[in-house]
């Protein structure tokens, strides 16, 4: 069978290449192949692989962190599949860091160095080139999708799926040269990533703009968990500053507010080593109240902090830091999606012919905050089972995320395809008309402006309102570049993430709600969502309400 893969970071590159043994496979990406967040990784994969580690344990944590809203079965999956999916990268010769510690190889039982990241009982977390892991891993899967028999289709951006008696049976893209194309298929699995790109600040790469989830919502897909957006807690907070590792709190790096006082201590009995979630309000908080926040490294050996971070170490000097001598400015930014095409373990969605995994999936597996390094790790296994999955007959039941403890949530035109016309401005130079906004700067701007202001770290009833009624008052017109098709998916995510987090009148892991500061124990774990019949003709297959 043709399978269509869209995305090229850990899950798509994995599935290409296991798909590859059985199906004639097309990989379609949006930029080169690098071009994804993978590539911007750089903590590691947690994996239960030491002998002072289990499966179990790892579950254990992953459950903690996740606010106890994971679901179990997909948990167990990521960590007992875990193992087997890491030493496949071994195997296929990624650059693990390596130790000739003593006392670590005898608590290990192997000489992969691990670091520890917040919420993580054990140091499970193994790592490449220090923190430039997910570089690492992505080079290493290039190298091998080469070696494969698939095509390749760079700089080729998913518009939408293709569906036919209600299956899917193809995507719509613009190709390399910005012309429409459509490319049949069996099966696509979509593999398209997150969507930091809904908020001002984001760790994400540019390429992060939620295209496939809001393709398969357009196409009638459940999605589900779409309230919870984790935000790293420490992004460098100069202008274009990146990603600061956990793993630098996993080493003994500490957080002081703009007074010097060390004020996660007084949030959480982890301190630095609290859930994400946690910690990024902590940090918000102290910036709020003394102005700034710094991550102080100093404690730390110099020549370790260079070894560890080398990537790092070149950021903050880049960005004006000795961070060996004085602390670096932080601040939380949007980071990752726990939310999106709801899945069962083997990446089936509602619709037959769609698989979706990595951070475009929603499995339940983060839940509500996800543990630190589990992203990697879930890119890797779920790909795999979904890849072995395609061609299989569907079950006749699916459990999809959500689906089991809510009924799912129809979602009217409101938050159908954005193309209601709207106003236009100025004259076109070119043709003497009038000009018109076609996914223009301020559509993004004033997505990431509300997102920002009214449905980030904390939100509440009025903030929320106020949210829907100025992201209803956009609109992308008849999108015909790769922005504009970006800001349509942006668009079309903001508005569910805004209507999610307005239905859980709860506070749960990464959606704190001000006016609403407790866990409700009777509310749902999982919300889903569809579209509403009239824009989406397929209706939910009976077997996704199960
Ligand atoms: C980090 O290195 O802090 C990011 C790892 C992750 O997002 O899990």
């Amino acid at each position: 069978m043709h399978v269509v893969i869209v995305g090229s970071g850990i899950a798509g590159l994995t599935a290409a290449i296991r798909a590859s043994a059985r199906h004639d496979v097309t990989l379609v990406t949006k930029g080169a192949l690098a071009d994804a967040a993978t590539s911007h990784a750089q903590g590691g994969i947690a994996v239960a692989l030491g002998a002072d580690d289990t499966a179990a344990l790892h579950q254990a944590d992953t459950h903690v962190a996740a606010a106890g809203s994971a679901d179990a079965r997909a948990v167990e999956v990521l960590c007992t599949d875990g193992p087997a999916r890491v030493r496949d990268l071994l195997a296929l010769g990624v650059p693990f860091d390596r130790t000739a510690d003593p006392a670590t190889l005898d608590r290990y039982g192997d000489d992969l160095a691990r670091g520890r990241e917040a919420a993580h009982g054990r140091w499970r977390v193994v790592h490449a080139a220090g923190d430039a892991t997910g570089a690492a891993i992505e080079q290493t899967l290039i190298a091998a999708l080469h070696r494969q028999h698939v095509t390749i289709l760079e700089r080729t951006c998913l518009t939408d799926l293709v569906l036919r008696d209600g299956a899917v049976v193809g995507i719509d893209v613009l190709d390399l040269l910005g012309e429409p194309r459509r490319i049949d298929a069996d099966a696509v699995v979509l593999a398209s990533g997150g969507a930091g790109h809904l908020y001002r600040e984001t760790t994400n790469p540019l390429v992060a703009t939620g295209d496939g989830a809001a393709a398969a919502w357009r196409a009638g897909a459940v999605l589900a968990d779409l309230e919870f957006m984790q935000f790293h807690p420490t992004r460098l907070a100069v202008p274009g500053g990146g990603l600061v590792s956990e793993a630098v709190r996993g080493e003994g790096a500490v957080l002081r507010d703009a007074r010097g006082r060390r004020f996660m201590t007084a949030v959480h009995p982890d301190a630095e080593l609290a859930p994400r979630d946690v910690v990024a309000r902590g940090i918000a908080a102290a910036i709020r109240d003394s102005g700034e926040v710094v991550l102080d490294a100093t404690a730390l050996d110099p020549g370790f902090l260079v070894a560890r971070f080398p990537g790092l170490t070149r950021a903050t000097r880049a960005a004006g830091f000795d961070w060996s001598r004085d602390g670096v400015p932080v601040a939380p930014a949007a980071h990752y999606f726990m939310g999106g095409i709801a899945t069962d373990a083997e990446g089936r969605t509602s619709i037959p012919g769609l698989a979706a995994i990595g951070e475009a999936a929603c499995t339940g597996v983060h839940g509500a905050n996800r543990l630190a390094s589990n992203s990697l790790l879930e890119g890797l296994v779920f790909a795999v089972r979904a890849a072995d999955a395609l061609g299989a007959p569907r079950p006749g039941l699916l459990r999809l995320r959500g689906t089991a403890t809510l009924p799912v949530t129809t979602v009217p035109g409101v938050v159908g395809p954005t193309t209601a016309s709207r106003p236009t401005i100025g004259t076109d130079r070119r043709t003497g008309g009038p000009a018109r906004l076609d996914g223009s700067a301020d559509v993004r701007q004033t997505v990431q402006r509300v997102m920002t202001e009214r449905v980030g770290l904390l939100r509440d009833a009025g903030g929320l309102a106020t949210a829907r009624r100025e992201l209803d008052a956009l609109a992308v017109d008849a999108p015909a570049t790769v922005r504009a098709h970006e800001d349509r998916a942006l668009l079309d995510l903001a508005r569910l993430v805004a209507r999610a987090a307005e239905a859980r009148t709860e506070s749960r892991g990464a959606h704190a709600r001000t006016d609403h500061p407790d866990t409700d124990p009777d509310a749902p774990a999982s919300l889903a969502w569809v579209a509403a019949p009239a824009t989406a003709p397929v209706p939910v297959p009976e077997e996704a309400l199960a």
